[in-house]
């Protein structure tokens, strides 16, 4: 495997996990070397979209362990997506036993220590028995499925250009802070339009106004002032990201910079002196330019490197993630 070249795709491995929910329950659940899913024609996620998925990491640490970052966080969020779905929960020790046994059973996909890839585990629920009528199904698979990713951005680093977009993604009281498939599915004409345009993603503008910034398509934003104070947008339908969450939390607690994070108005991001993309796919990806309908907005960091600022939250969260800083209690869960 070219470690150093992955970038952001699906790659078989030999292993993933698999349960099944009928009659009330969740079963036991197994591994299999089965890629394939038999569903019905009528599935309810077929017709109707009833799928959530969540999206985290498995990385080799420096002294050569292999570790998950916050997979809690991922399993709760997990849960209220399924709330929101009308699909069964999927228990919390369960989903981080079965990211466990995904992890060890595709050993040989985790990318070593030092190539900037990772194992991407993707943990997916979707309804799997007939429905017609528009309702709930009765029946649901969970699984987990492992991929080694790179980058999810080409060009790694390089500076990103947005627009503001004239779609929406999300409404108010709609679906956009959990992590529901009809959410990207909304958003792909938009996408595939932005990249028509030249463009690499989409702001998300509030839906109801207009006058607010919300998140890009797959990460949440993060913006830096001036003054080296860290601003994150804030609204009810912005996917709870666990890795802004947690970039707020180093910001703050190991580089000692103020952290505010509040409704952001589009007419104030001139003001901000970097701005990047956060996620668990898009780790910090920087952005250099977001075009409003025509206006260009230049970040001071410019379109060649990353924002110093930006640069060393990058690198704290990746030390994190990888063992070569002190992780925050509770936040590395080891696996071998
Ligand atoms: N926002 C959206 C719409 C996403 O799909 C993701 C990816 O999961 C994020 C934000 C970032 O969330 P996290 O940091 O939990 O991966
Ligand atoms: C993730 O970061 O895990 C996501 O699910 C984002 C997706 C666009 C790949």
């Amino acid at each position: 495997m070219d470690w150093e070249n992955l970038g952001f795709g699906y790659i078989k491995t030999p292993y993933r996990y698999v349960s099944e929910y009928k009659d009330g329950l969740w079963n036991g659940g197994i591994l299999t070397d089965d890629d394939k899913v038999v569903i019905s024609e009528c599935a309810g996620v077929l017709q109707y979209a009833q799928t959530i998925f969540e999206g985290l990491k498995a990385y080799t640490t420096q002294d050569g362990r292999i570790v998950t970052f916050r997979p809690d966080l991922n399993a709760e969020r997990m849960i209220d997506s399924a709330r929101r779905l009308e699909i069964p929960e999927f228990p919390k020790e369960r989903f981080l036993d079965a990211v466990d046994k995904v992890v060890k059973a595709n050993k040989s996909f985790v990318p070593p220590y030092g190539s900037g890839a990772s194992l991407y585990l993707r943990p997916f629920i979707f309804g799997s028995s007939a429905v017609l009528g528009v309702k709930p199904a009765k029946e649901y698979q969970f699984r987990i499925f492992a991929t080694p990713v790179g980058p999810y951005f080409k060009g790694g680093i390089k500076p990103l250009t947005l627009r503001v977009s004239d779609f929406d993604r999300a409404a108010p009281h709609g679906t956009g802070h959990i992590k529901a498939g009809l959410n990207y599915a909304m958003s792909l004409h938009a996408i595939a339009d932005a990249h028509e345009y030249g463009f690499d993603e989409n702001l998300y503008p509030d839906p109801a106004t207009r006058t607010y910034v919300e998140e890009t398509g797959g990460a949440n934003f993060i913006f830096v002032t001036k003054d080296d104070k860290i601003v994150t947008p804030k609204s009810d339908s912005i996917l709870p990201s666990v890795t802004r969450r947690s970039l707020c939390y180093v910001a703050e607690k190991y580089l000692g910079l103020k952290v505010e994070h509040r409704p952001i108005k589009l007419s104030e991001i001139e003001n901000f002196a970097e701005c990047g993309l956060c996620g668990t796919a898009a780790i910090i990806s920087p952005v250099g330019k977001i075009n409003d309908h025509g206006k260009e907005i230049l970040f001071p960091s410019g379109m060649n490197e990353m924002g110093k600022i930006t640069k060393k939250l990058y690198e704290t969260l990746t030390g994190i993630q990888t063992g070569k800083i002190q992780a925050p209690k509770g936040w590395i869960r080891e696996i071998f």
